[in-house]
């Protein structure tokens, strides 16, 4: 049990703004909240285009990087934050490839998503991005820590 404690992970997950149009937010959340992942933060969000630069800043030398930006600016997006025991890599194979016609089905781009420019959702790709990027889009107070009546185990 203590082992566990310590895999306990957070990760930024985010609904862009295609799946926001599309309606998708709904069946994007319970995917996450049905795999046992608990939810410390929430919220719908239009993004400033400085912010979305400094999220994707690894990928600035990227040619897709100025529609990537345009995209991800282009309305509201909802923000995210999950808890849980390896939610990092889990919340990645829920979500599948980048690309969705690669991604498996069953999996969020595998089922919902056809091109890479509009893949539906983002999720941290490491336990540290999954920090820097909570940090980055939740103000201090604006995620909860909670503990579920339901299922105290759950982490
Ligand atoms: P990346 O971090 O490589 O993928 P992921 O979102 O799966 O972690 O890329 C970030 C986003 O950039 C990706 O979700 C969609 C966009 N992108 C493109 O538009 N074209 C591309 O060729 C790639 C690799 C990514």
């Amino acid at each position: 049990l203590v082992a566990s404690l310590e895999q306990v992970e957070e990760t930024y997950i985010m609904v862009k703004p295609d799946g926001v149009q599309r309606g998708l937010v709904g069946e994007i959340i319970s995917r996450f909240e049905k795999k046992g992942f608990k939810l410390t933060g929430l919220k719908l969000f239009q993004c400033p285009r400085d912010l979305a630069e400094e999220h994707y800043k690894d990928l600035k030398a990227k040619s897709f990087f100025p529609k990537l930006i345009e995209y991800i600016v282009s309305g509201p997006v909802v923000c995210m934050a999950w808890e849980g025991v390896g939610v990092v890599a889990s919340a990645r194979k829920l979500i599948g490839s980048t690309d969705p016609l690669q991604a498996e089905p069953g999996t969020i781009r595998g089922d919902l998503a056809v091109q890479t420019g509009r893949n539906v959702v983002h999720g941290s790709d490491s336990p540290e991005n999954g920090k820097r990027e909570i940090a980055l889009w939740f103000k201090e107070g604006e995620v909860c820590q909670w503990t579920s009546v339901q299922a105290p185990w759950l982490r």
